[in-house]
Parts: C-alpha cells; structure tokens; sequence
C-alpha cells in the first residue's frame, strides 16, 4: 500500500537553540516552541521536523548525541517533549525527529566504552585503526588514511589509551558509528522505534548515506584523492553511497518502519545522484520516501572552496530539470532553498535589498513551491530572513566555520580577507541567529543574551509585522501552502522546464488532466520579457501590476493557470 501522504504536505524546519527561548538563558528551548504553535498552524505547514534536541556536548550545536532516548536539559525535558508533540498532534501537524546514527558524541556511553580497551565488547562498534604502516603513532602523516575531516583537520584522532585512531568525517567529538557490526545497528533500530513509539511521526536522517564505507578485505580503508593545495584529501568515494547503504536502509525499514502508517522519513544525502536517489525512494525497495540532494545549493561553488561563484542561472534550472524528470515515473522529491547549513536563500539567489527583498523572497518560494515534491521551509525563511553582517571571525559561531578558517590560513596560506568573504556568504551561522518574531531587543528571541547575535535587520523583518501585513513574504508562503493543499496539479502535475537557455526567467509547466500551470520567476532586477503566451487566469502574482506584453518585473513571480 503506497501511504503517500506526503506529497501534499509542506514541512517546517525548526533549529530548536535558534527558535525560542521561554528562560531567558538565551538558547532557544521546546517550551519556546510551544509557546509558537498557533503561529506555525497559522502559516498551515503540516510538519514540523526539530534539528536534534537530545543530551549532547554542543560541539556542533546538538548533531553530537551523547544520549539518543532523552532531551538536552538547556532544551527541556521529557514532559515538554510530550507536551510539544501533543500540541503538534492537535493542531493537526506531525512532528518529526532529527536521527543522527553516522556517528555519536564522543561523551556517548557507547564510545566510552569502545575507547576503553582494544578488547571491550563495544570497541567494535566504531571505526578503529592502527597508525599507517611503518610510521609512529601520533605523528602527522600517520593517521590510517589522508582524508580531511568536513569541519578542518584530519578524519583520524589518535587516542593514546589503546594507541589507534577512530574515525570521525565530522568534528573529533562526533566518532563515527560502525555500521558493519549488527549490534549497533539493532541498537538504532531499537532507539528508533521507541521514538515511534512515543508518537513521533518519522525521520530526517542526518547525512544517512554515509553510514557504509568501501572497506578493503584486510578491513583497511583507503586513501582518497589529495587535490593541490589541499592540506589533506577527499575520501568521499570511501563513504558516500558505500555498498551496503540500500542493504542498511532496508533492514531499517523492516526493523522500525514496517507496519507503521503515516510516517515521513527523509534522508539527507550529500551528493547524492539521480540515480542512487531513484534507488533510495522507489516505494517498492521500502528505503525512505524521499532525499536531500545537494546539486543545487552546491551550483554556486567552483572547484576552488575560497572562490565566490556567481549564480548561473542555466546552471540552477538544468540541475532541478534533471531531477524532476529523474523522479518523475518512480521516486519523488524533497524541495528545499534553505536549511540550518545553508545561507539564507533570498541573500544568495535573490535580493535582499530593501528594494527587493520582499518580491525576490516571495519569488524564490514560488518557483520552488510549485516544483514537484515536497517543500521544506526553514525557519524565518518564511519572513524573508537574510544573511547576517559578519564583521570578522570573532562573529561566528560554528564549528565548521572556525575549523575552515583554522586550516585554511594555517595550512592552506589562504588570507583573512578570502576566507571571510566565502564564510560571510555562505557560513551555516547565516542561517542560525535567532528567530526574528518582533521588533523588541534581541527580536522576542530572549529576554537574555541570545547564543549567537540576532541580525539587526530585526526591527524591520519579523513575524509580528509579517501577520500584521498582508503583503509580507509570510503571507505569501500561506497561499502557496495552501495552493499545495487544495490543486491537485501542483502535487501530481507533470513537470515540464521553458527556456532552459533563458539566464533571466525560470519557467515551466506543470500539468494534469485537463489543468496547466504556467509559473515564471524573473531571478534579476531587470524587467524581462518572457517568450511565452502569458494565458490563463493569473492565480498568483507577487507584484501589484500584472504583466503587459510578457514583461515580467523585476523579481517578479506568477502563476496562470489554464485548461488545456
Ligand atoms: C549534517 C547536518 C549538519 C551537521 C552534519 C554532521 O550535514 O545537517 O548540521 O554538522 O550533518 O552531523
């Protein structure tokens, strides 16, 4: 029985230390997110999926779980969690958990013992390794393999007590978890149900497919591809996609999913390919329902990590035609412009001038809104939040900026001033400043000193102005939520790209039945006119003036719709 329900839903990403904050200890907590429910069942999104919430160290903001079946005290408890599923549940929303299984915290229990001796029962269930051949434990150039770690340094870290390395592809204090040992994997899945059974509502898992790694028949790992100038290499053909990943996701399913109705499980999967994602979310292979592919947030970075890309248009549309005829017959996608990793949508693919902000948010949510699959909203992209004005280093707040920055000036001999300018666009702390709800001191975010600062921008984009004008970019994301919700097309339309060589204009069809839709989006600040017949009835438009003899406005957006 396909359970697609899905389809027709929009989710809403919280980043819980970024929402709300009820205590005045200037972290964003769950009573805060209670406290914001109406809001949300305002906006009508019918998922809520939380960025993780579980006892963690913090070191990367909570995707370090040092205990996967409790709360994070700064955040609440149990009870509140309870109370927030709850008020979730009777306003009509799911509510999904953010499932960090790649790797643990290095506080967790399980690593504890794993780290304790080279014979403890769980030292299996992480990834230890002897120093490379014939080099000294602990000295540079000795770690297993010459991969480099995503947040800077390598991917090893040598533990004196028993003399091996454990692998971490993320911080040190996130070792990666084995998935070879059927253990630990009995040992998620049981983790996993009793979320469900709790009443959660599903899964975003947290970089999923690399939880299986190419492993030699020695046990070894091998090198991976060392670039010039790179201070350490690319081991991502060992761990992205690996060979026992549809294996994995499928015991999952049998194990946790199987028998359970109305879920949503969603895999975030960095470079994931149109292929392995046909694979992933055909419904008959039971792995999840959908996938976060990264083409299009990774289209404006070159080879070159330190060199501003301009967006090409072309560029952009050729990626989503790609995937929207790749799952079209079989599969289905997630939509998403902004996540607690990216910079803020309207800051990088639109305008956030004062001029154009309004339009070029609400643009950037019609095109990506009337695509086929399901979108994902991030917090305060609903306001049109933008990128933040990051003075210097001392600003930031994450782990992977510092570590970026950290070993691209001191191994790299990258200078301040190129690094600032690649963070400042596209550091993940653009996303993470608090929540703009009005225009109070640190936005309504806190009564204490919030965690990392509110944009200043505040006391003119926040959600109290946004309910209170029927123009805002908050207003125009609940029509498009309810558009999903009440035309059958954009659902299940057939998707059809126009002018795939037009760098000004993204348009395109999507048609079912008898009934066509005709979007256009003017991604520049000129007007442009469209080579197209502009028919139909106009059933959304962002601009008060509609378009004359095909000339779409500056950052303009409409939808016609037509029989045909
Ligand atoms: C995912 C998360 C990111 C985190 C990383 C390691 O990409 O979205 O925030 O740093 O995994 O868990």
């Amino acid at each position: 029985m396909t359970d697609s329900w899905w389809k027709k839903a929009v989710v809403y990403q919280i980043y819980p230390r970024s929402f709300a904050d009820s205590d005045g200890d200037g972290m964003g907590d769950l009573r805060g997110i209670v406290g914001h429910l109406d809001y949300l069942a305002e906006l009508g999104v019918d998922v809520l999926w939380l960025s993780p919430i579980y006892p963690s160290p913090q070191d990367d903001n909570g995707y370090d779980i040092s205990d996967y079946q409790n709360i994070e005290p700064l955040f609440g408890d149990l009870e509140v969690f309870d109370e927030l599923l709850a008020g979730a549940h009777a306003r009509g929303m799911k509510l999904i958990m953010d499932l960090v299984v790649n790797h643990s915290s290095d506080e967790h229990q399980w690593f504890a013992e794993s780290r304790s001796s080279k014979d403890n029962p769980k030292r299996d269930w992480y990834w230890w390794r002897p120093a490379r051949d014939g080099m000294e434990p602990g000295t540079p150039g000795a770690e297993p393999t010459n991969w480099g770690s995503v947040f800077g340094g390598p991917a090893w870290k040598y533990d004196e007590k028993t003399g091996e390395y454990y692998l971490h592809l993320f911080s040190t204090k996130q070792p990666d978890l084995n998935w070879e040992n059927p253990e630990v994997r009995q040992a998620v899945y049981a983790m996993m149900r009793w979320w469900l059974d709790r009443g959660v509502d599903g899964f975003r898992m947290d970089v999923i497919n690399m939880i299986s790694k190419v492993i030699g028949e020695d046990g070894s790992l091998r090198d991976g591809r060392l670039s010039a100038g790179a201070a350490y290499a690319d081991g991502s053909d060992s761990f992205i996609g690996g060979p026992r990943l549809h294996e994995f996701l499928q015991e999952m399913h049998r194990e946790v999913f199987a028998g359970r109705e109305g879920l949503l499980t969603v895999g975030e999967t960095p470079g994931v390919t149109v292929e392995q994602a046909r694979l992933h979310t055909d419904p008959e292979r039971h792995e999840v329902d959908m996938v976060f592919q990264f083409d299009h947030v990774w289209v404006d970075r070159g080879p070159d990590p330190w060199l501003l890309m301009p967006l090409q248009l072309t560029n952009l549309k050729a990626i989503f035609g790609r995937w929207q005829a790749g799952l079209a017959d079989l599969g289905w996608n997630s939509l998403y412009w902004n996540n607690h990793d990216q910079p803020r949508a309207v800051s990088r693919y639109g305008d956030d001038s004062k001029q154009y902000r309004v339009a070029s948010a609400k643009m950037l949510g019609t095109v990506l809104h009337l695509h086929r699959g399901t979108p994902y909203i991030y917090q305060g992209e609903e306001l049109g939040m933008t990128n933040y004005p990051f003075a210097g280093i001392e600003d930031f707040r994450d782990i992977e900026a510092l570590g970026q920055y950290r070993q691209a000036l001191d191994m790299e001999g990258r200078s301040p001033d190129e690094v600032l300018t690649v963070l400042r666009a596209r550091g993940r702390d653009n996303a993470r400043t608090p929540m703009q709800w009005d225009g109070s001191p640190h936005a309504g975010f806190t009564t204490g000193t919030p965690w990392l600062a509110v944009n200043p921008n505040h006391t003119e984009i926040n959600a109290a102005a946004a309910q209170a004008d029927a123009d805002s970019v908050f207003h125009w994301y609940r029509k498009l939520i309810e558009l999903r919700h009440t035309e059958p097309a954009v659902v299940d339309g057939d998707f059809t790209m126009l002018l795939p060589n037009d760098e000004r204009l993204y348009a395109f069809t999507r048609r079912l039945g008898g009934t066509e839709l005709l979007v256009i989006g003017n991604f520049t600040g000129e007007p442009v006119v469209a080579d197209l017949d502009l028919d139909g009835d106009l059933i959304l438009n962002n601009l008060p003036e509609a378009p004359v003899d095909a000339t779409i406005a500056p950052w303009q957006a409409v939808v016609y719709r037509r029989s045909v």
